[in-house]
């Protein structure tokens, strides 16, 4: 057994908070990740002594432990071999599609499969060093769904919480993986294995009987060592109270101001916000906002359509080629329906602050969230985090985790683009009692269930999972 580290809690992600860039002036500097996981997880570290193990991005190899804004880093180097087959490959080209209801084709190579299993050893490495006696290792998402079950035989005294931030497929499409029994018993190395949804969770325990073959009861794992594994769902959340702090402010109410008379004062404005990804069915939100404007509905004066998706994965070709898809059909749109200073669609590949977002969330009349598979979807909980006047109005996709919370959405089926359309306006035509009357339900749900909520049920349970032993972690 390694000794020990220090640290009491040690969260292992494949992407640290922050990214490493190279700065205007030539020398590297940090910029913060793209995604729901930093989106979540920072407030949760800020919160709790701890230290952070994660990618910085890139194939810099000689980075040190650092501290950042106050949050305690240690970067894992990856070589350009290993950015290609456990990041782009088998992370993003074979378990993303595949457990997003192969919205894309999943691709199954076995050199890829050997890069995951490489670096999950590694990280599992790295957090077995790092961690003192008896402390609370949490490890999240798809991309180190092994580093579970090699930290345990490295470090038996640890707590082990690993937490799956997309979708946990139905058996019908985890079969199809190659090495869907490795990666069972990798989790299986947990003591609490976390889910968004309840059907995840269930999904899980259902194949753990059916193709490890071990005893369950509801969403307990019984282990031939006498272990137990629990697997349940805590759907997680932003840092409600500070998004709507923050739009509340002078600065985000002035530029919200700014940001609408740019963009010509239309009577309403619509707003996708994205990473650039084929699961999120930008194309096809947009196709709908088009078409309104075709058949008459409303006009470039009255509405436009921002659009925020920041690229990502772009070595990744079915990343490439959406890419390529929505600036051609951006550009037919503009081109057919647009007039001189007024896009139909004002399109932005920038990554932005928080401050910029929330000014950008209180800009919009109408957020448009419209994935084919989302593990929950964060963009849409901030939108309604910022709307304190109890207006706007929130479009949202069914197949959205946050659809369970936020029923009182328009929610809409993302393949019928008829009924996206009838949606969109409906909402766009929404009286002031009706917006206010559903966005008052969703913001009291969002307050509620705030991401410490998510993560103080989530580090509670993981403390009760294995008994008085151990350090207790103060959520
Ligand atoms: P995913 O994790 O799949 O990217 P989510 O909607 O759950 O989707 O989370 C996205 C997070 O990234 C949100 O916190 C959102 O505010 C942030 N984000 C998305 N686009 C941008 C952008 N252009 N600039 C800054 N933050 C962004
Ligand atoms: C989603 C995933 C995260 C990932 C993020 C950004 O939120 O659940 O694990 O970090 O997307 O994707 P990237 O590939 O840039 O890390």
């Amino acid at each position: 057994m390694p000794s020990a580290g220090t640290a009491d809690l040690v969260i292992v992600a494949n992407r640290l908070p922050v990214d490493r860039v190279t700065l205007a002036d030539g020398s590297p500097g940090w910029r913060t990740s793209p995604g729901g996981l930093v989106t979540a997880i920072e407030p949760v570290l800020r919160a709790n002594d701890g230290v952070w193990v994660g990618w910085p991005g890139g194939t810099e190899q000689d980075l040190q432990p650092f501290e950042f804004d106050g949050l305690s880093l240690v970067p894992m180097t990856m070589s350009a071999e290993e950015v290609k087959d456990f990041y782009e490959g088998f992370s993003n080209g074979t378990l993303w599609p595949l457990y997003h209801d192969v919205v894309a084709k999943p691709e199954f190579h076995r050199e890829w499969w050997d890069a995951y299993v490489g670096v999950n050893q590694r990280f599992a490495e790295k957090a077995a060093e790092l961690a003192s006696e008896g402390a609370t290792v949490w490890v999240h998402d798809y991309q180190l769904q092994l580093v579970p079950q090699i930290l345990r035989s490295l470090r038996p005294d640890l707590r082990i919480g690993f937490y799956l931030h997309i979708p946990f497929p139905p058996a019908e499409l985890f079969q199809q993986l190659p090495w869907r029994r490795q990666i069972l018993e990798g989790l299986l190395g947990a003591d609490l294995v976390g889910f968004q949804m309840n059907g995840g969770a269930q999904n899980f325990v259902r194949l753990v009987r059916q193709r490890v073959g071990h005893k369950t009861h509801r969403d307990l794992v019984y282990l031939p060592d006498g272990r137990t594994v629990k697997a349940a769902a805590f759907p997680i959340s932003i840092d409600a109270k500070g998004f709507e702090e923050l739009a509340r402010s002078e600065r985000v109410e002035k530029r919200a101001e700014t940001i609408r008379d740019a963009l010509g004062s239309p009577r309403k404005v619509f707003l996708g916000v994205d990473r650039l990804d084929y699961t999120k069915g930008i194309y096809a939100r947009l196709r709908a906002f088009s078409e309104l404007i075709i058949d008459g509905h409303f006009d470039v004066e009255d509405a436009v359509f921002v659009q925020v998706a920041t690229p990502s994965r772009e070595q990744v070709e079915q990343y490439r080629i959406l890419r390529d898809e929505i600036d051609r059909l951006v550009g037919h749109i503009n081109g057919d329906l647009g007039r001189i200073g007024r896009p139909a669609i004002s399109y932005l590949h920038s990554s932005y602050p928080r401050e910029e977002m929330a000014a950008l969330y209180r800009a919009a009349d109408i957020m448009v969230v419209t994935p084919y598979r989302d593990g929950m979807n964060l963009v849409a909980k901030e939108y309604v985090a910022t709307r304190y006047e109890d207006d706007g109005a929130l479009v949202l996709s069914e197949f959205a985790g946050a659809a369970d919370e936020l029923r009182q959405a328009w929610l809409v089926n993302p393949y019928d683009i008829n009924g996206m359309k009838s949606a969109l306006l409906e909402a766009y035509a929404a009286d002031e009692r009706e917006r206010g009357r559903r966005m008052k339900a969703m913001r009291k749900t969002v307050l509620q269930h705030d991401v410490a909520a998510w993560a103080d049920a989530f580090l509670l349970e993981l403390a009760a999972a294995r008994g008085a032993h151990g350090k207790t972690v103060r959520p």
